[in-house]
């Protein structure tokens, strides 16, 4: 039997427009006759998506560290509940952001020590790797916008806890996804938002094609 696990991650900046391509990178993997579990982080069980409200509520105070604990605390709930069941029955994995958000907003937009995080990051996921993750790239002052008028309608027209921080610390943010893709080019494939979503989507299919 082919024991490859398949676990594919999409990342990107508020506003990327990845949980419409995580759905059609589902869609596109089942046209292709593979069984898939599409799920997200943080969230994924109940637990985690409880944690996912603390962490995403503008009213929640939280300092780097507790705010590190809380990501990972919902990714080892999410690992061992839904995501290693789901690769052990042979299923396509597809995640909405995974351990490379982690580096990039608590290492290099709260500016947590990235080896700490790295050892966290490995123990909460079980030692796990992304076959394969897409970062789709998009400037944050674009980004922000977008993401902020589709969140207006559950926490205010100034966004989730994580999109009111400042545009420098967006620019952080994507300069560490960036980085990682510097560090891991086999893994992390960069993808430019493009004028339309088809557009995108196009592009992300031909590096799916690739590695399946
Ligand atoms: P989203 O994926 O629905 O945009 O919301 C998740 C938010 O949490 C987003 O702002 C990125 C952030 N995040 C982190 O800061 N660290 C992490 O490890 C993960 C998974 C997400």
């Amino acid at each position: 039997m082919n024991k490859k696990k398949y676990f594919i991650t999409i990342e990107g900046g508020e506003g990327s427009g990845k949980t419409t391509q995580a759905a059609l990178i589902k869609e596109y993997l089942e046209l292709k006759g593979y069984k898939t579990l599409l799920t997200r982080e943080p969230g994924g069980t109940v637990s985690a998506e409880a944690i996912r409200n603390i962490l995403l509520d503008p009213n929640s105070k939280l300092v780097p560290l507790s705010e590190l604990f809380l990501y990972e605390a919902a990714r080892a709930q999410h690992i061992e509940e839904v995501i290693m069941p789901a690769l052990k029955s042979g299923k396509v994995v597809v995640c909405d952001r995974f351990t490379d958000a982690t580096a990039a907003y608590q290492g290099h937009g709260r500016g947590l020590n990235l080896q700490f995080i790295n050892k966290f990051n490995s123990e909460a996921s079980l030692g796990l790797i992304p076959i394969l993750t897409i970062y789709l790239d998009i400037e944050p002052s674009k980004g922000l916008h977008k993401a902020k008028g589709l969140h207006k309608e559950y926490c205010g027209k100034n966004g989730d806890r994580l999109e009111r921080e400042s545009i420098q610390f967006h620019n952080k943010v994507r300069k560490g996804y960036l980085n990682q893709a510097e560090k891991y080019p086999k893994r992390i494939k960069v993808v430019k938002t493009q004028s339309n979503l088809e557009k995108t989507q196009e592009l992300i299919r031909k590096i799916i094609d690739t590695v399946l």
